[in-house]
């Protein structure tokens, strides 16, 4: 029984392609309210201390969703999943419970990742072409920024989110 035995996390940035945790099922869900937006700052995966990268977080917006992979994670392991996770999004973003919609199952609980405004590395808006400028001279140890945008643009084209969605956060052609 997925309930019982698993938590969701809910993903929608790096860890749509690479999870680097064990779950038992993934599947498609979607959180209203917020969009996907390149507004946080990253020192240690896609830049450094001095040149940060570009990453996604999650932004308020009443009319506007995110489309993304919710995870079984197993209560057995969850102790060392959520160190794993916590170590490796500890770059301004905080774990807090979101409600998300599954397709045709109805709503869950899921712990998710979010770079709230205030933490140290929150960059926020900017116009089209600084943010692409950004993302093309940014590198770190994960690898370069622009890989990240790649990997994010082919996941969110894989799950088939809504069109809207792919562009809100498209910065090349
Ligand atoms: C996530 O993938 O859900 C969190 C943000 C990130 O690691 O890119």
């Amino acid at each position: 029984m997925i309930e019982n035995n698993n938590i969701w996390l809910f993903a929608y940035g790096s860890l749509l392609w690479r999870p680097g945790v064990a779950y038992d099922q993934a599947e498609r869900g979607t959180l209203q309210g917020w969009e996907r937006r390149f507004w946080q700052g990253s020192p240690d995966h896609r830049g450094t201390d001095t040149q940060p990268g570009r990453v996604v977080t999650l932004v308020p917006c009443d009319e506007r969703s995110v489309t993304g992979r919710l995870y079984a994670l197993p209560r057995t392991r969850i102790a060392d999943t959520l160190a794993y996770l916590d170590h490796r999004e500890s770059g301004g973003y905080t774990r807090c419970w979101v409600t998300v919609h599954r397709e045709g199952a109805g709503r869950c609980r899921a712990l998710t990742y979010v770079a709230l405004p205030g933490n140290p590395h929150y960059l926020g808006d900017c116009p089209v072409d600084e943010l692409a400028a950004h993302i093309r001279r940014s590198t770190g140890p994960s690898g370069h920024n622009y890989d990240y945008y790649q990997d994010l643009i082919d996941s969110l084209i894989a799950l088939k989110v809504p069109p809207s969605e792919l562009e809100a956060i498209r910065v090349f052609d």
